[in-house]
């Protein structure tokens, strides 16, 4: 058998290195020098093994034969502090506290008062609009709010959905094209735009004219409820689903509206299409002229044939 072929002997290694050792004069070995940690071969992962497989012997911890100095710790060097910079965020919108005042505005309330007082009032309320934030995207996106528009004591009050871009421009409620084809319905109806209370669900243009969100209407409802307490209209015409989803709180839709004899608060009111939407569907014009009949009859007017 060649030396190559001789089978490992360790018992026979361990006297080679103690040999070694006592050749070298030395006479022991410290058990464990202070501060220094014996290292551990690292241990190959112990393979996973069916039941009639034997285990081979698992690589152990081998100490090192001969101490090693301490190895310096060195002091890792403090890290900087980092400095982020975040784009500026737009300051937290707080409730207005006037917002909240709005609830002592209402029937009861107003009643007492003169003509001059809730023009006073109703000036108030559209400067207290004019600084309203509670829907961060539209008061950043606007240009300058659209409060109302025409008399107190108004005979009818028509109420749209939300300033469009020509509305949002002037300041002024129904001046677009939308807003010529109402001054058309009012006037086939013997009504002169002046003689009539105009306004909106939103006095906010919507961004790019979408649908006010339904949170967007609950914001500005509050302005809404009390501009109408101030004005007191002796009718309500509601143009569209979104005035009448909000002003009646409810999930029908116009088809479901229209014709019935519905009231707010009191005052009588009809819903009927949106001029929007007749610009966009003329065929539904008919329908809204016999809505317009049915409600001129509501109000004890002449009814055009
Ligand atoms: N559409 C509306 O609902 N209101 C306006 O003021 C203009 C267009």
């Amino acid at each position: 058998m060649s030396m190559e072929e001789q089978p490992h002997d360790p018992l026979r290694d361990v006297g080679e290195l103690v040999d070694s050792l006592r050749l070298a004069g030395i006479r022991f070995l410290p058990r464990q020098v202070p501060g220094f940690a014996v290292p551990v071969l690292p241990v190959a992962a112990t393979p996973v093994l069916s039941v009639e497989q034997t285990p081979a012997e698992p690589a152990r911890p081998v100490p090192h034969p001969l101490p090693v100095p301490p190895v310096p710790v060195v002091q890792a060097p403090p890290v900087p502090a980092r400095t982020i910079t975040l784009a500026p965020r737009p300051a937290p919108v707080a409730p207005s506290e006037e917002l909240f005042a709005l609830e002592t505005v209402n029937e009861s309330s107003t009643q007492g008062l003169s003509l001059e007082e809730r023009a006073a009032r109703l000036a108030a309320l559209a400067d207290q609009v004019s600084r309203c934030t509670k829907c961060p995207t539209l008061a950043r996106e606007r240009t300058r709010t659209v409060f109302g528009i025409g008399p107190l004591d108004a005979e009818l009050c028509v109420i749209g959905e939300a300033p469009g871009a020509q509305e949002d421009l002037k300041g002024e409620p129904f001046v677009g094209e939308a807003g010529q084809l109402l001054d058309k319905i009012l006037q086939a109806c013997g009504f002169q735009r002046s003689q009539v209370y105009i306004c909106n669900v939103l006095r906010c243009r919507p961004p790019a004219n979408r649908v006010p969100e339904l949170i967007e209407a609950q914001n500005c409802k509050p302005f809404l409820e009390a501009t109408l307490d101030l004005v007191r209209p002796r009718f309500i015409c509601l143009m569209g689903a979104t005035a009448g989803r909000t002003v009646l709180e409810t999930g029908s839709g116009i088809g479901a509206l229209r014709g019935r004899e519905l009231f707010w608060r009191g005052i009588p009111l009809a819903v009927t299409y949106h001029p929007a939407y007749l610009l966009r569907y003329p065929e539904k014009k008919r329908d809204t002229w016999e809505d317009m009949k049915r409600m001129l009859a509501r109000m004890g007017r002449a009814v055009p044939p």
